[in-house]
């Protein structure tokens, strides 16, 4: 006969075994931190670094910093230019110094250094290692998409859309600047008190530039690849002044946020893929509630996007609104590769086939994860180094104010922006070293081979420290100082600026990411003072993959003429 404790507690839940079960994973857990220890000081290469943990690696250290870029920092300071890392189990080797990164930049097809990161199943549950180009992993694939991307993205159709396209989107900014009363007129100001020209201005002059700069970036790339609105400036209007007009109807306005809201939850997902291990992502409730949370949206969104896609191809193919008004990058690449369009080969395929739909959605995703954060966050590192160095502002001007010149409508010339613009073109570029968008970078080796001294078995994962090699004493003089001159001079140390990456994964967007830079910030220092609303604050920053610019709070005054 059975007894009342053995009904009760099930023989699996008895103390005994209960404790047999506690006694044996501690067993276990003791026998893997010894293996993984033995494992670890007996490492080939053993570089310097801060000691790993069982399991989680250096995670809980830099769970507790916060920020990888400012951990980076602290980190290289103690173990110099070449040094280790563990994200969960995996080792990651941070090279610090530009002649490290030597290989990893090799333009040759022949490169040991194609992809960028290892196999993750979090990345492959978002399509990201298969489509695309920033983490494709398909190399055939990856390349049909680069040079598709590059090859519109540099087409004289999509240049001469973006010079038309992206002073309508700064107008519409100023607009709803002028509505929240946000400029002041510096003409009154003088008249006001002459001797008082930097009177403090209201609280509620003062704009977040940050906000303004991301809701124009995106509403900007929406647009120049979609031909539709983000209304990311018309929200941030609203935010501030809910009853303010706007040209855009509430079902324009619900179905762009609903875009915007799912991109938001893609760019989290893409973070938490990247830097969440599985062990997290899958074996904890609250990692499998997001897992769920981050699938549904990526879902949702691409078949938005398949939508938008199915509809601007027939589109094309009934030759509605034609490709000579809206250049965009969604028909220019549904035209390669047709009679309509130029051809790009497809590996050492004969046939040169059309994007697939799917492909496009691809290539679509990542011109959008290339290219908000990192233009937007780089324009307010401009205007806050500018603030702060008064005389670079006049020199922007003396080169800018000519090309508005008898320009009522703000329109510049392909040509000027590219070819006039070289010391503004300086500026963004030294602001890029001091605060790089990008400030950290990645290549695995797909090979054996040998960097900085040491022979690297083939899956080793590098991390190009850029913040590290832009700031660097053997490259630069004085690297604290913001001295946009630096790159007036043809005098630079190979690999020491990495804004764009280097090698056979190049930015992509690199060109027109300068090009719409240059726009704006000529436009603004030719039509405005930009001034820090506290001369003391320094941009809010956050790493999340990029070097996001979260806040810079600015006072804006109409220039006097
Ligand atoms: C200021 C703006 C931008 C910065 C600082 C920036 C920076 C970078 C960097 C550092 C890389 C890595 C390059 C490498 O691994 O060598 C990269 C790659 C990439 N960027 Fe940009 N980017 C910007 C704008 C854009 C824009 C506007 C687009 C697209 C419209 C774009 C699309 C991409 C793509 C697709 C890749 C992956 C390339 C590959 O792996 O082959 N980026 N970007």
């Amino acid at each position: 006969m059975l007894s009342v404790d053995a009904l009760t507690f099930p023989a699996f839940f008895s103390t005994s075994t209960l404790l047999n079960t506690l006694a044996l994973s501690i067993l276990v857990f003791v026998l893997y931190t010894i293996k993984f220890y033995v494992s670890y000081f007996n490492r080939d290469n053993a570089l310097p670094g801060p000691l790993p943990l069982p399991i989680v690696g250096n995670l809980l250290q830099y769970a507790m910093y916060g920020d990888m870029v400012v951990w980076a920092h602290t980190l290289r300071k103690k173990y110099g230019d070449m040094w280790e890392l563990y994200m969960g189990s995996e080792r990651h080797v941070w090279l610090s110094r530009a002649d490290l990164v030597d290989k990893l930049f090799s333009s040759s097809t022949k490169s040991n250094y194609k992809h960028r990161t290892n196999w993750k199943r979090a990345l492959a549950e978002i399509k990201m290692l298969d489509h695309g180009v920033v983490l494709n992993r398909d190399l055939d694939l990856w390349a049909f998409n680069r040079r598709m991307m590059r090859l519109v993205m540099t087409s004289k159709e999509f240049n001469n859309y973006v010079i038309k396209t992206v002073p309508k989107m700064i107008n519409e900014m100023e607009t709803y600047w002028t509505k929240l009363r946000c400029i002041e007129d510096a003409r009154q100001n003088d008249l006001k008190d002459n001797t008082n020209k930097h009177a403090t201005v209201s609280n509620d002059k003062i704009i977040n530039i940050s906000d303004w700069f991301h809701a124009l970036t995106l509403d900007d790339i929406l647009y120049l690849s979609t031909s539709r609105s983000g209304c990311a400036l018309a929200s941030l209007l609203l935010s501030h002044s809910p009853n303010s007009e706007i040209p855009y109807s509430p079902e324009t306005m619900n179905y762009a946020k609903e875009f915007r809201d799912r991109w938001t939850t893609f760019m989290e997902t893409l973070r938490t893929a990247i830097f969440m291990p599985d062990f997290i992502r899958l074996g904890t409730p609250n990692g499998l509630m997001k897992r769920r949370k981050y699938l549904k949206n990526f879902h949702c969104l691409t078949n938005n996007l398949s939508t938008i896609i199915r509809e601007t191809r027939a589109e094309v193919e009934n030759g509605v609104n034609d490709s000579k008004n809206n250049c965009d990058i969604l028909r220019l690449l549904l035209v390669a590769n047709t009679h309509r369009g130029p051809t790009v080969k497809r590996g050492s395929d004969e046939i040169d086939m059309p994007m697939s739909d799917d492909e496009v959605r691809g290539v679509l995703l990542e011109t959008w994860v290339g290219a908000v954060e990192t233009s937007a966050s780089l324009m307010c590192y401009v205007v806050y180094l500018v603030c702060r160095n008064p005389e670079v502002k006049e020199k922007i001007r003396e080169e800018v104010d000519p090309l508005f010149k008898d320009n009522p409508n703000g329109i510049l010339q392909l040509d000027d922006v590219n070819k006039k613009l070289d010391y503004l073109e300086a500026v963004i570029k030294e602001a890029s070293r001091l605060y790089p968008p990008s400030p950290i970078n990645q290549r695995v080796a797909t090979q054996d081979d040998e960097i900085g001294g040491y022979k690297w078995k083939a899956g080793t994962q590098f991390i190009l420290d850029v913040y590290g090699i832009q700031n660097h004493r053997a490259h630069w003089s004085n690297p604290e100082e913001f001295k946009p001159e630096r790159f007036l001079s043809k005098d630079i140390v190979p690999y020491s600026i990495q804004t764009f990456g280097g090698g056979l994964r190049l930015c992509p967007g690199k060109q027109y990411a300068m090009l719409f830079s240059k726009i704006v910030l000529a436009s603004l220092y030719n039509r405005y003072d930009i001034e820090l609303a506290n001369e003391n604050e320094k941009p809010k920053t956050a790493y999340k993959l990029t070097l996001y610019c979260d806040r810079l709070r600015v006072k804006l005054k109409k220039r006097s003429e």
